[in-house]
């Protein structure tokens, strides 16, 4: 898409610096700028990472750049909503997470049972990697995306409730999913590295904190109450460290998985 005629012709009195005549912007000119950003944006290349086609295409054919003279995408995709330039968790919830009923529905269940507000808020977050990032390993994948802004005990919650939900507890009424045997089978056996960490997770002092979220982790989910998240406003304020930089930009060890969900078809 090329630039319009006007737009580049204003280009050349808006560049500014010392000795131009327009060295500042004026509104229009600023609009007309961002507009321009903007084709030049959707002109660009995608090319996008191994791990979204893999299966779809043999991974060990070397994905290659088409030659068309094009730059690639190397920021904000023009195709997704813009993120706000410091974003928050809800930003994530607002623009980039699918249809969060089935957590916020779980988190709601979890305060009526009056569970501590921390593992309401780990019931908000439990499935966030389904949401938004990636569905296989998702209890590992959101723990490791969240432990730099929680309490150690949620997101340990979070990486076990993956483990435990395969695994029925009497105690505290939590049966094998229904739904995981029209899903997966009637013989279906988890993976041996499921099982490990169940039983590592069985004996430790938090079990009953990644319980919880099983339990509170509606499998069959009442499509028409709607759950607003404006309604765990205080929990995640409480609980939830939100950088100032804005959740991705700070400097944290999983600052670079919020970045990804941000601008998921980042050339390098
Ligand atoms: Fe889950
Ligand atoms: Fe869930």
């Amino acid at each position: 898409m090329g630039r319009p005629p006007a737009a580049r012709r204003r280009r050349r009195l808006t560049v500014g610096g010392p000795g131009t005549d327009h060295p500042v912007m004026t509104m229009l000119e600023q609009a007309e700028a961002a507009e321009r950003a903007m084709s030049e944006e959707l002109d660009r290349t995608v090319v996008t990472s191994v791990i979204y086609t893999s299966g779809e295409r043999d991974p060990r054919v070397p994905v290659t750049r088409p030659d068309n003279g094009k730059r690639v995408m190397m920021g904000a995709d023009p195709r997704l909503p813009r993120m706000p330039d410091r974003p928050t968790l809800f930003d994530f919830f607002k623009y980039r997470f699918g249809p969060a009923n089935h957590l916020m529905q779980s988190a709601r269940l979890a305060m009526k049972h009056g569970v501590e507000e921390k593992v309401v808020l780990a019931c908000l977050l439990h499935d966030i990697a389904i949401a938004g990032f990636i569905r296989g390993d998702h209890g590992y994948w959101a723990a490791q995306m969240l432990e730099p802004y929680v309490d150690e005990e949620v997101s340990w919650a979070i990486r076990y409730h993956q483990a435990l939900r395969f695994y029925p507890d009497e105690s505290v009424g939590y049966r094998y999913p229904e739904l995981y045997k029209k899903l997966f089978g009637a013989d279906y056996t988890p993976d041996p590295y499921i099982e490990r960490d169940y039983r590592y997770a069985r004996d430790h002092k938090w079990y009953m904190t990644a319980r919880l979220i099983c339990v509170n982790d509606l499998y069959a989910f009442d499509p028409t109450v709607q759950v607003e998240l404006e309604e765990f406003t205080d929990v995640v304020g409480r609980h939830f460290k939100q950088p100032e930089e804005g959740l991705g930009w700070d400097a944290s060890p999983s600052a670079h998985m919020w970045r990804t969900i941000i601008c998921p078809t980042k050339y390098l």
